[in-house]
């Protein structure tokens, strides 16, 4: 079979083995983990500790699927409005992980990528990133944090860029090739959590064809069977670009 129209692997129970060439991309917003926390009489901090493990639970289950893109938000950039101290903890978490797959780097296959602007990250995560970066950047299937992101200023930026470069007139690939995200495939399907349904200044250019599933379940709560739903929601769906079924 042609590998650029794979279809779907099913197990004996009709549970998903393998995500098919129509899926290569799946992002994701990470909400709820104030909510988790606070739901438990505990502080939000918790809930961020709890959602970081829902995190790498995700990619793993991700790269056992052949999910060859993946993309999480982080923190965005207007998450700088809360409190400090939970700021310095997403940073921390964030941190806590880097250490991790550097320590194990030839246990994973994760080429991890920073989407966002890095400028007003601490020196030391800073470094982490650079160096986590170099690391994985030959490994096989990409993973994008986006930390520091917003759409807005993602575009914003890319159109900066072109003008510096003397661009009379763009296209929307010059835009496209100007972004984070510049080569990747679109995501095919953003999957938000705990309820709210908006984007949330979140990959805006790049979900003009997404599919978007939606669950009241918690970023804490995620488990690889909610993420199985979401994936045999997307394949119900007629994917049309404008065009006819
Ligand atoms: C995690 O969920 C997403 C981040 C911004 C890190 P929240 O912290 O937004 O949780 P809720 O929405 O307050 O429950
Ligand atoms: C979006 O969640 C940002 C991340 C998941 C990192 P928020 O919790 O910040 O979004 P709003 O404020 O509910 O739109
Ligand atoms: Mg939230």
């Amino acid at each position: 079979m042609n590998e650029s129209n794979e279809s779907p692997v099913y197990g004996e129970n009709g549970e998903l083995v393998k995500v098919g060439s129509d899926l290569k991309h799946i992002a994701f917003i990470m909400d709820g983990n104030g909510r988790w926390a606070k739901m438990r009489g505990k502080r939000r901090d918790y809930g961020h500790t709890e959602g970081a493990k829902a995190f790498e639970r995700i990619v793993e289950y991700c790269g056992k699927i052949g999910i060859r893109v993946m993309t999480v938000y982080a923190f965005s950039t207007e998450n700088w409005k809360r409190p400090k101290e939970e700021v310095d903890k997403i940073m921390l978490l964030l941190e806590k992980y880097l250490d991790k797959l550097l320590a194990k780097v030839s246990q994973y296959d994760i080429k991890v990528k920073f989407i966002g602007d890095k400028i007003p990250l601490s020196e030391k995560l800073k470094k982490k990133i650079a160096l986590a970066e170099k690391e994985t950047k030959n490994k096989g299937r990409l993973l994008n944090i986006a930390l520091n992101y917003g759409s807005r200023a993602e575009i914003t930026e890319a159109v900066n860029k072109l003008i510096k470069r003397g661009i009379g007139r763009v296209t929307e690939k010059d835009i496209s090739d100007a972004l984070y995200t510049a080569g990747e495939p679109d995501p095919d399907l953003i999957i938000r959590t705990a309820g709210e349904q908006r984007l949330s200044n979140f990959l805006m250019w790049q979900a003009a064809y997404s599919e978007f599933y939606f669950t009241d379940v918690l970023w804490p709560d995620m488990t690889d069977k909610d993420v199985e739903k979401a994936i045999n929601n997307y394949y119900k769906r007629t994917r049309r670009y404008g065009g006819l079924a």
